[in-house]
């Protein structure tokens, strides 16, 4: 296989979270956590997903202040620059490079069939642009740029990395062996948290109600207030089944933020009320998203450090890019001039 000429031999990881808004804890605990774990066992590239921000409009400078704002804050939770290739998508201009090539490489059905674009276009419908439809196409390149093996992603992205398997697949078939073949990874442990006031739906940054998530930037206060008011579905039943999807949702959320299985902390806090179970989730959450806020603090206040970061980022992420775009280009013929 022509990936034995990467110098690791560990798996490549990718993943990559879009700078469009907050963050939430249920993005911390289902994913950033992950990525932290996943930076020790495997050759990781972490990306802010930028190209796929202007899918829907955005306004340049708070995109540009965002998309530095997620990566510092992917480093306050833990991701560490020495260990993980952290870089800004748009900055390594092979994702558009490969994307063309993989465009003409995907069939019109095969996008047709994406939810999320089905979904986009019924939130966006006054723009539902080429670049919505080919989101699926521009993420395949990210993936198949760093011949990563593994895309830690959640639920809804499973169906993406599945066509970024077919269009390996396809371009293997046709050129010969060129791209790893990812898989989706759902991580072992992950907590899936639900929204704090319809826990059926997962907690989510697009929430209009702020009450439903909580971002991992809110104040200590906001984080107390927000889950007293969390909805509790049944009365006093504290347990690690789920009868109650808001009791449950809680005690995930605090056995997630204090280490503790969800049998421990049904046990510790079985015969107490609701009251009790929510100010330890409460100090649960501020005890974990305290520390990293202060660390995105201390990161941001250093923007050239951040900046250096980022310029060192793009440039490691850029040489395994580039090794992967020259095998693609001549294959398909784009290497007719040599200069
Ligand atoms: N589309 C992903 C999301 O919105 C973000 C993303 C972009 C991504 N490129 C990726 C995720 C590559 C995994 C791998 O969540």
């Amino acid at each position: 296989m022509e990936s034995t000429e990467r110098t690791e031999q560990r798996k490549t990881v990718l993943s990559g979270i879009q700078p469009t808004s907050r963050l939430t804890l249920g993005n911390y605990l289902g994913a950033l956590k992950n990525f932290v774990a996943m930076q020790e066992e495997f050759d990781s590239f972490y990306m802010v997903a930028d190209m796929h921000a202007i899918t829907v409009r955005q306004e340049a400078a708070e995109l540009r202040r965002r998309s530095v704002e997620t990566a510092a804050l992917f480093m306050a939770c833990g991701i560490d620059p020495e260990k993980s290739t952290l870089f800004i998508q748009s900055s390594v201009p092979e994702h558009v490079m490969l994307t063309w090539v993989l465009n003409c490489n995907t069939y019109m059905g095969e996008l047709n069939r994406m939810t999320q674009f089905k979904d986009k276009s019924a939130r966006h419908a006054d723009n539902i642009n080429a670049g919505l439809f080919t989101y699926p196409v521009l993420m395949a390149a990210d993936i198949l740029l760093y011949q990563a093996h593994l895309i830690p992603v959640g639920a809804d992205q499973k169906q993406h990395v599945e066509l970024t398997r077919d269009l390996a697949e396809r371009f293997n078939k046709l050129y010969g062996n060129t791209f790893v073949v990812p898989e989706p990874y759902i991580p072992k442990v992950g907590a899936r948290i639900m929204s704090l006031q319809e826990p059926e739906n997962k907690m989510s940054k697009s929430d209009p109600n702020p009450n439903g998530y909580i971002a991992m930037l809110d104040d200590p206060d906001t984080i107390v207030r927000k889950i007293k008011r969390a909805v509790t579905d049944c009365e006093e039943c504290i347990s690690p089944d789920r009868c109650c999807p808001g009791v449950y949702n809680l005690l995930t959320i605090y056995s997630a933020c204090s280490g503790k299985t969800l049998e421990e902390a049904a046990g510790e806090l079985e015969g107490q009320g609701y009251g009790v179970l929510k100010a330890r989730t409460a100090d649960a959450v501020v005890s974990v998203l305290e520390p990293i806020q202060k660390e995105y603090a201390r990161i941001l206040q250093d923007k050239r450090y951040l900046n250096d970061t980022l310029v060192n980022g793009a440039e490691k992420a850029q040489r395994r890019a580039r090794r992967t775009v020259s095998k693609v280009y001549h294959k398909v013929g784009f290497d007719s001039v040599k200069r």
